[in-house]
């Protein structure tokens, strides 16, 4: 957390969240590009985004599109420094970033 305190990102990402009542108009993604980034996702998060091993893999499926792209953004930029999943992030573009959140954010959560 370079740039901002957790708390102050926890107030904006909770602030979004009651702000919009549909997730994709929080950030401006196109879902098809994202279904067809998702493919390298799913051998860790499961089909969809929906975890076999959520204490491991967190569902991504349902999740708030914001939220979902501030911890993307977060560990590609190294605010989050993490074995697994740092190195999936690092290459992504803000437009893969806001694409891969609103598709995830799209899908069936788990239950
Ligand atoms: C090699 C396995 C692996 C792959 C592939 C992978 N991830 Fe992850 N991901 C993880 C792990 C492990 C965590 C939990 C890391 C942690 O605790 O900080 C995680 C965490 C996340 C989180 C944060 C969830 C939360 O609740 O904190 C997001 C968002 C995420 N991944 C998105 C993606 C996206 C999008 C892709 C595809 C571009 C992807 N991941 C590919 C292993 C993976």
């Amino acid at each position: 957390m370079t740039k901002y305190g957790f708390a102050t990102l926890s107030a904006f990402v909770f602030g979004m969240g009651s702000m919009f009542s549909g997730n994709a108009l929080a950030v401006d993604g196109d879902a098809a590009r994202g279904d067809r980034l998702a493919s390298s996702c799913m051998a860790c998060h499961g089909t969809e985004g929906r975890s076999n091993m959520p204490s491991m893999y967190p569902h991504l499926a349902g999740r708030n599109a914001q939220e979902l792209a501030d911890l993307l953004t977060a560990y590609r930029d190294g605010d989050i420094d993490e074995p697994q999943m740092t190195p999936q992030a690092q290459n992504l573009s803000d437009q893969d970033i806001a694409d891969l959140a609103v598709y995830f954010s799209e899908q069936e959560p788990a239950e």
